[in-house]
């Protein structure tokens, strides 16, 4: 009897070790790819994709695109770009936005790529991430994998980049600068944190961590809802009478039409009229109503139809059999106003000013930038919770410019090690490098190229 217990607890022991190993034979791989279906003739750029296995068990699979800048590799920042969401895949950043080639699809719904004049991996290595597990190609080995949160996510990106950095010794002496869009902005300045504390406890390996870069950034679950109703009135969305009587009556909170005082939810019903058919992603650009069976809100579906395909899954070395149907933007992680913790994702962290604020202590460089027709995530909000970091003023509100016009404004705030430049982009909508290619390189660029302590713009 015993000796079968024994011959069992070792045959588990034995599996254990196999699974085990399983994960670690399979954790990293890198492949660079040549080519990739719907682009013409061989890519003019160096384009690595992987998997860098995360978790106490690298059971958490997370796939990358690497993108080497085509300038001065060996010295130009490394960006770590998290798309928004949570659940946006890396394709939304790579094609839609910042990436080297711009998607666009043909009669028959078939994807083409173009090389993108604006691409910013003309000065900057980029690291295109699809995280957590679930998103994108990325994946779980284990249950419990599939499940996160804002603060699991931080954990993930964390140890994802120092694995990174271990595989790819040649970048570690890069600046590096972790970025992200829109709801990402709860996560950026925490991993960033995290980044400057493993550095100060003398863990391995050292990060060159310089800053962040935040785009159109989520900050606060309450505020950046409640910042709508201000910008609604600064944009002619509302008179000034329904401003003033909702000023009077809502005690500040202007989010919620169900309030106790009538006069408060009738002003408030009143803003809601005015503004529940603006487009919020770009107050300029016609609504889509999801709900109309008419309208085809979803244009980007010859991405999935791309992305699903086995020849194109070969071509970026994607372990097959490992995700069932590939998104473009997972919509049960996708976070939405009022929605709360799903059975795979909790939404933890409620503001990340806490993070923003420590970091302005540290010999840090920040960039925030917003398009002033982004009604989501308003520059109000943004400019409120900036100015409440309370860092002096070295370069007052003031135009930038590109090509002789005004490309947007910005102010740069710094204290002794620490700098942070806002920035508005005129005309541009909530994801910023695709309404404004142009201007937002151009901004992004000579922030780089800045000198601290230096004004040059
Ligand atoms: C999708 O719609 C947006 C906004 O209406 C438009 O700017 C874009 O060109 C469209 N994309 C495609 C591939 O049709
Ligand atoms: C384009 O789409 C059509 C119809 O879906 C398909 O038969 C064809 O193979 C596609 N062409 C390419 C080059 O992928
Ligand atoms: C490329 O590198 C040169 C020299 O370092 C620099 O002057 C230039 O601004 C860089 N180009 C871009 C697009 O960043
Ligand atoms: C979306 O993410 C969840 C959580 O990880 C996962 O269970 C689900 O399979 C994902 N959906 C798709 C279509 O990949
Ligand atoms: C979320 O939770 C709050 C508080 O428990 C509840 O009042 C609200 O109805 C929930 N919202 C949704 C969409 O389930």
């Amino acid at each position: 009897m015993r000796m079968v217990l024994k011959h069992k607890s070792l045959i588990l022991w034995l599996a254990y070790v196999l699974i085990v190993q399983s994960y670690l034979l399979i954790s990293h791989s890198k492949s660079i790819i040549k080519r990739l279906p719907g682009y013409h003739g061989d890519l003019h750029f160096k384009l690595e994709t992987g998997y860098v296995g995360v978790g106490d068990k690298e059971e958490v699979q997370l796939f990358y695109y690497f993108v080497e800048s085509t300038n001065n590799s060996e010295e130009d920042p490394l960006i770590f770009y998290i798309p928004g969401g949570p659940g946006a895949s890396a394709l939304v950043t790579f094609f839609l936005e910042i990436g080297p080639v711009s998607s666009t699809s043909d009669d028959n719904n078939n994807l083409t790529l173009a090389l993108n004049q604006y691409a910013w991996t003309q000065m900057a290595n980029i690291i295109f991430i699809d995280i957590p597990a679930g998103t994108g190609f990325s994946y779980s080995e284990t249950k419990q994998g599939w499940i996160s949160s804002d603060t699991n996510l931080a954990i993930l990106a964390t140890d994802f980049i120092k694995k990174f950095l271990t595989e790819h010794p040649k970048f570690k002496k890069n600046p590096l600068y972790i970025a992200g869009i829109s709801y990402i902005g709860i996560i950026v300045p925490k991993i960033t944190l995290d980044l400057y504390e493993s550095n100060e406890r003398g863990d391995q390996p050292t990060l060159n961590i310089q800053g962040y870069i935040l785009c159109s950034p989520f900050t606060n679950k309450f505020e950046d809802f409640n910042s709508r109703f201000k910008y609604a009135h600064r944009n002619a969305l509302i008179s000034d009478d329904i401003y003033m009587s909702a000023i009077k009556n809502c005690q500040g909170n202007f989010v919620s039409t169900y309030s106790a005082n009538s006069f408060c939810a009738s002003s408030l019903q009143m803003y809601e009229e005015c503004t529940s058919r603006i487009n919020l992603d770009n107050i300029l650009e016609p609504f889509c109503d999801e709900n109309d069976p008419i309208q085809d809100c979803d244009n980007d579906s010859y991405i999935e139809t791309w992305a699903n395909t086995d020849i194109v899954q070969q071509a970026l070395h994607v372990r097959q059999g490992k995700v069932g149907k590939w998104e473009l933007i997972n919509q049960t992680l996708h976070y939405n106003q009022g929605k709360n913790d799903t059975f795979c994702y909790s939404y933890d962290i409620f503001s990340s000013y806490s993070y923003h604020k420590k970091l302005s202590t540290k010999n840090c460089r920040a960039l925030i930038f917003s398009g002033d027709q982004d009604m989501t995530f308003p520059y109000v909000g943004v400019e409120e919770w900036i100015t409440a970091l309370n860092v002096g003023v070295e370069v007052p509100w003031k135009p930038f410019y590109v090509d002789g016009q005004v490309g947007g404004y910005q102010t740069k705030y710094a204290e002794n090690e620490y700098s942070l430049t806002f920035a508005t982009v005129k005309g541009a909508g909530h994801l910023v490098p695709l309404t404004k290619p142009k201007e937002s390189i151009a901004l992004v660029q000579r922030w780089f190229n800045s000198q601290p302590y230096v004004s040059d713009y």
